[in-house]
């Protein structure tokens, strides 16, 4: 069946970021002049998605709508300037997407934030993009998953490979095979200790993942950092449903940080044509003590 809604959650309360998130969302905090939030929206609707549910704080409805609604007047004046590529760009948002939203009203982890979206999703599997992961590249790492989701109805998870000193931050992987890029995942385990990873594939923020989610994160209790852990539902489900890994190829940035975010801004304006001359210039003489 194909998979037609995805949640995208968005509460967080990006501390990473302070004091910038005091006023915007993180999701809003442009790589160049473009919002994660807008690229992870992007990718969904590549990948056949018709309806977003983001789930949000109570202050956050306000600036997604807005920003995603239409902007007649912005449009009108680029229109008077003639900046066509500009007016796709900014047309192009107001036509993107059907919306939904529910609000999780305490920060009580990721299972629990799409625990908040199981009406809105109702009886079928679903995608969830987490913004923090940009993944950049032609062909849509989501709509990979949802065409491994396809052959098998499994759960399907994005993997890369990390450094070890990432490994407590993340959710690793399982699995007994040692290559290819779709691996069967046998476990999962949320921010484990280096000692205690099973390996060094990483959960990237790309889920396929069927209704049944929803119940087993009601079962849950605390899990890593005294949070609902989505890892930990998706552990309860691997030996009832099976489980896939996408080992993506693509760029990846965890713009969830601000060094991130600064890396994928540069990576991004290197690849345009307006601002890769002036950017490689300013690199190539750039003095790289701190001073
Ligand atoms: C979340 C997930 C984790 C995953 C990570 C990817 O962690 O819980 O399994 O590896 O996203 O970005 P968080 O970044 O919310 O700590």
């Amino acid at each position: 069946m194909n998979i037609e809604k995805a949640v995208i959650p968005v509460a967080g309360l990006g501390t990473r970021f302070l004091p910038a998130t005091l006023s915007i969302p993180k999701v809003m905090i442009p790589i160049l002049d473009q919002p994660p939030l807008h690229y992870c929206v992007v990718e969904a609707l590549k990948s056949g998605i018709t309806k977003i549910i983001f789930v949000i704080s109570e202050n956050q409805k306000d600036i997604i709508k807005t920003y995603f609604s239409c902007h007649d007047v912005i449009i009108d004046t680029l229109k008077s300037k003639g900046d066509m590529e500009l007016i796709h760009r900014v047309e192009e948002i107001s036509q993107m997407v059907e919306m939904d939203f529910v609000i999780q009203k305490a920060p009580l982890g990721l299972g629990h934030a799409v625990l908040m979206a199981k009406k809105l999703v109702g009886e079928n599997s679903f995608a969830v993009l987490l913004p923090d992961d940009l993944i950049l590249g032609n062909n849509p790492t989501l709509k990979k998953m949802c065409a491994i989701h396809a052959d098998g109805n499994e759960v399907v998870l994005a993997i890369r490979k990390v450094a070890p000193e990432s490994i407590p931050n993340l959710g690793i992987i399982s699995t007994n095979d040692q290559e290819g890029e779709i691996r069967d995942i046998t476990g999962v385990v949320e921010k484990p200790s280096l000692p205690k990873a099973p390996s060094n594939l990483a959960i990237v923020g790309r889920y396929i993942l069927p209704p049944e989610i929803f119940q087993a994160i009601e079962h849950l209790s605390q899990g890593a950092l005294g949070e609902i852990q989505l890892t930990d539902a998706i552990g309860a489900l691997v030996p009832q449903v099976g489980c896939k890994g996408y080992l993506f190829k693509d760029k990846h940035f965890d713009v969830g940080t601000p060094i991130g975010l600064l890396k994928a801004s540069i990576c991004q304006a290197l690849k345009r044509d307006d601002t890769h001359n002036d950017l490689a210039n300013w690199l190539n003489n750039l003095s790289l003590d701190k001073k």
